[in-house]
């Protein structure tokens, strides 16, 4: 299992100490959330905060873009230094050309889906994209409570993946994850956690990691994760 720590609710007011604290505890992800308060009922940040903390960390940077029409913005997340861009489905017309340009721009490309949505799309993209990302709280807001739905969702994406020869595509959950529901979400097929509230708050993060991984050890790691490991951090 990779833990994704969502900067959201991360000490927004000192961010440098807490990405460098991120590293020092042994996280190699950090998952970036964008919201444009049009496709989610929220406003976060852009391009500008991305690339003022590229400098300063080495992490892995999994933006998720919770924006309508993300294609207009792909070349401006990529000079801020994101290393992944996950869009919606449900918020861009022409999402296939959209993975492929951010595939040509050099980044890894993620495709999420909200709680409501069907993933029968499977069938015709899953080679288009480097990973899946299945939301299991509807988007805008950390904190939320978890949707216990998402693991028959995780079975169906795995299905659908292998039958699209594609069964080696990382699964990211998002929203509400936490130690106890480790276990399940990586029995049921999960490669990539991000978890908010769960994980910050408490100190100190090597500590919290651990709990993490050990809820997920009894799960051996699958080839999916292996490669979404490889990825690995940026040349900060
Ligand atoms: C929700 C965001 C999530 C959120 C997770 O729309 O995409 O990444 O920050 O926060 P928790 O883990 O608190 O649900
Ligand atoms: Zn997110």
């Amino acid at each position: 299992m990779i833990l994704s720590p969502s900067l959201l609710s991360a000490d927004l007011a000192d961010l440098t100490e807490e990405l460098s604290a991120l590293e020092k505890a042994g996280v190699q992800w950090l998952h970036l959330d964008v919201m444009d308060g049009a496709f989610v009922p929220n406003i976060t940040f852009g391009p500008p905060l991305i690339g003022a903390l590229r400098p300063k960390s080495r992490l892995f940077f999994d933006v998720h873009l919770m924006i309508e029409e993300p294609a207009r913005y792909l070349k401006d997340f990529r000079e801020a230094g994101a290393n992944m861009l996950t869009v919606h489905v449900e918020a861009d017309r022409h999402v296939r050309r959209t993975l492929a340009e951010i595939r040509a721009l050099g980044m890894r490309a993620g495709l999420a889906v909200n709680p409501g949505t069907d993933i029968g799309f499977l069938r015709w993209l899953a080679r288009d994209l480097d990973m899946l990302l299945l939301m299991s709280v509807n988007p805008g807001f950390s904190g939320q409570s978890f949707l216990p739905e998402i693991y028959d969702k995780l079975g169906a994406a795995r299905v659908l993946l292998s039958k699209a020869k594609a069964k080696d595509v990382p699964i990211q959950v998002d929203g509400g994850v936490c130690p106890e529901n480790v276990k399940e979400l990586t029995k049921a097929g999960a490669d990539i956690l991000v978890s908010g509230s769960a994980f910050f708050g408490h100190s100190p993060y090597k500590t919290r990691l651990a709990v993490f991984s050990r809820a997920a050890e009894a799960c051996p790691p699958r080839r999916a994760e292996e490669i979404a490991r490889s990825w690995g951090c940026n040349q900060a």
